[in-house]
This record gives C-alpha cells, sequence and structure tokens, in this order.
C-alpha cells in the first residue's frame, strides 16, 4: 500500500510579509495561478488516486486546505499546533497505524518548485520499491549548484553505477563555509526532504531517536478519537518541536539517496523566485504595476500600491496592505530573526 503525506503546516517565514503566520507561503500562488500547495497535490494525482493523498497541517490552516484541495476531511490529518517536521511526520504514519494499517508513506513539503514530471513520478515510483523492499529511509537527491545554506546536504557512500547510493553523513543547514566546500565535491547531494518509509519504520525510528515525541504518539495511537479530542492538544504540548533532519536523519544509519533529474527548487526566499520568474533586462524581477530606474537585480513584489525606485541594486521591496519590507538581498536569511524580534517586542 503507497500513500503520500503532504507537509504543509510551515510558516513560510522568509517570504515575509506575503507570507504570514495566518495564510503562509505554500496556500499563496506565487508562480502562476496557483498555489505551491495546489500544484505540489496536482504533482501527486498524475502519480496515485486522490483517496491516496493525505494532507497533514495545522488547524489554523485546515479550512484553506480543504478548500484549496478540495480532499474530504478524512483525508486531512490536523495539528493543534506547530511542533515541526519530526512530529508532523510522525502523525502522519500513527494516523495510519492505529487504522492498523501499514502503508509506505511519500512524505514531500508543500513549498517546492519541480520542472520534469515525469522524472518526479519516476524517481517516487523507485523510491516507493526500495522502501517496500527493506525497512529504510529513501531521500531524494539533487546535486547542489549554488552554496545554499537552508538546505540539508547529504554525503553519499561512493558514486557507481547504481541509481540508488547508500548515505554516509546528512547534514542539515551547514554553514556558509561547509556549504561553498560541499558544493565543489563530488558525492554530496542537497536533500529535497521528499522521502519514501514505511510508517511503522518511521514510528521504530522516533522510538530510537526521539523517545519522548515517540511516547507522546504512543498515547494518540492508543487513545480513541473521537472521545480523546483534547487528547492530542495536550500531547502536542509536551513534545518536542525539531525537525525530522535534525531529530532523526543526521542520526540514521540506513538511508538511501536517490538521485533525481528533474529541475527542483525550495521557494523558501525572496530569491528563490528569481531562479523562477522572468526577468527584465537589468535582472530585476518585478510583480505588480512598478516604475523601475537605474534599478538593477531587485526584487519589488506589490500587488495593490505602486513601487518606485531609483537608483537601488540588489534589494528586495516588497509591499502589502499592512506590511513594507526593504532587505538587502545577502541579508534575506535574517528575516526570520527579525520577526522574532518583533514578536518579543511588541
Ligand atoms: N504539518 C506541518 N507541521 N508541516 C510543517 C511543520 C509543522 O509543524 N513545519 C514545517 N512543515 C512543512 C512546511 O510547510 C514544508 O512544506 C515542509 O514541512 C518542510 O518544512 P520547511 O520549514 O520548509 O523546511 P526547510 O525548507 O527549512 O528544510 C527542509 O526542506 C529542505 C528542502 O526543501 C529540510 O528537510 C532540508 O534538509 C531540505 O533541504
Ligand atoms: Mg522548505
Amino acid at each position: 500500500m503507497l500513500k503520500a503525506v503532504v507537509l504543509a503546516g510551515g510558516s513560510g517565514s522568509r517570504l515575509w510579509p506575503q507570507s504570514r503566520p495566518d495564510l503562509p507561503k505554500q496556500f499563496l500562488p506565487f508562480l502562476g495561478d496557483k498555489s505551491m500547495f495546489q500544484k505540489t497535490l496536482e504533482r501527486l494525482t498524475a502519480f496515485l488516486p486522490l483517496q491516496d493523498i493525505y494532507v497533514v497541517t495545522l488547524a489554523k490552516y485546515e479550512a484553506i486546505a480543504l478548500e484549496q484541495s478540495g480532499l474530504p476531511a478524512s483525508q486531512l490529518i490536523i495539528e493543534p499546533m506547530a511542533k515541526n517536521t519530526a512530529a508532523c511526520i510522525g502523525l502522519a504514519a500513527i494516523h495510519f497505524l492505529r487504522k492498523q494499517e501499514d502503508p509506505i508513506l511519500i512524505t514531500i513539503p508543500a513549498d517546492h518548485s519541480i520542472e520534469g514530471e515525469e522524472a518526479f513520478r519516476e524517481a517516487l515510483q523507485q523510491a516507493y520499491l526500495q522502501a517496500r523492499r527493506e525497512d529504510c529511509a529513501v531521500t531524494l537527491g539533487v546535486k547542489p549548484t549554488r552554496p545554499e545554506t537552508a538546505y540539508g546536504y547529504i554525503k553519499i557512500v561512493q558514486e557507481n553505477a547504481t541509481d540508488l547510493f547508500r548515505v554516509e553523513k546528512f547534514t542539515e543547514k551547514p554553514d556558509a563555509a561547509q556549504a561553498k566546500s560541499w558544493m565543489n565535491q563530488s558525492g554530496y547531494y542537497w536533500n529535497t526532504g521528499i522521502m519514501a518509509w514505511r510508517a511503522s519504520y518511521i514510528e521504530a525510528l522516533l522510538t530510537k531517536y526521539m523517545p519522548q515525541l515517540a511516547h507522546g504518539l504512543a498515547q494518540w495511537k492508543a487513545a480513541v478519537s473521537p472521545i480523546h479530542g483534547n487528547l492530542l492538544h495536550t500531547i502536542y504540548e509536551a513534545i518536542p518541536g525539531i525537525s525530522i533532519d535534525y531529530g532523526i536523519l543526521e542520526k540514521l544509519p540506513l538511508t538511501y539517496l536517490l538521485p533525481v533529474s528533474f529541475r527542483w527548487d525550495d521557494l523558501g526566499s525572496w530569491s528563490s523566485l528569481d531562479r523562477w520568474l522572468p526577468q527584465d533586462a537589468d535582472s530585476n524581477v518585478v510583480i505588480g504595476n512598478h516604475r523601475l530606474s537605474h534599478t538593477k537585480n531587485c526584487i519589488v513584489y506589490s500587488d495593490h500600491s505602486f513601487v518606485g525606485t531609483i537608483g537601488v541594486e540588489q534589494l528586495i521591496i516588497v509591499v502589502t496592505d499592512n506590511a513594507v519590507l526593504v532587505c538587502h538581498k545577502d541579508y534575506e536569511q535574517k528575516i526570520r530573526e527579525m520577526l522574532e524580534h518583533r514578536e518579543h517586542t511588541d
């Protein structure tokens, strides 16, 4: 049995102010007329029947996820609060195990842009087959093309003729120096975060590497909903908010990497849009009706307000109803920090 689980409860803070806590990036149409979440579902429906596609998201995004997906509520797995990806993948695994089902799960983020749909489907099929063959985690990997610090890096055991590699080491979000050196070495891949693994294997990994989280989820597995309506809330309050990358993948002995050939990006920051949206002659990306003069290499984004720029370079300028961002491109990874600081001083 095969099921896909779309992870769609992140906050997308580096795309602030367009992406906001009440309407984060995955539900926004950054490229074209459909949201990244909808495009993720569309890509999956070409691979799997709709009834095998599930979404795990937060209670506050339930309405928008239902509306945008058209899925029945029974295919939404709802978390009471954000506790990062280890909890969300763990909850998805338990969702099936408590129904006495033990499918292979394709766990897949909702914030990716992909070009090469056929190669994407082929990769999912191969990953699924390997996860069915043995208890293991299969990760789809992409050759690095820049010293990106927002991704996980995977060192494979050796480059050989096979198309599935054993993983030697997984490092989540390295510093700039590490990322630069790995970009130029063979045997390193970016983690796409798209994975295939069996539900019971996920449960076993959590028990071994994240016992506190496993303990909470075991309580949920044993409970009979809906009688225990508030139980999940209580459990979630007590569990750690750690990503699957730090919590499991950096520690895991048996992982495989499947190199993929499709074009792939995590649309996590304003600069990532640069790689997918058309640029003018001065390398500006302009969304909305604005006037740029002597302006180079900028991103200007506003649906409603007119923006005029003169004599600036390398800026991200975003204007929404109630917020304005002006940020040098070199500092966009600091947007999250700035927002956290604002929360604390408000
Ligand atoms: N349901 C739920 N609950 N979903 C969540 C939560 C949560 O608490 N936190 C994050 N997500 C979803 C996001 O919406 C996204 O679709 C996915 O999980 C991954 O989370 P991100 O926050 O976007 O992770 P990242 O981009 O920083 O890093 C991960 O993805 C990279 C590639 O896209 C890591 O796996 C990296 O190693 C990887 O390179
Ligand atoms: Mg991401």
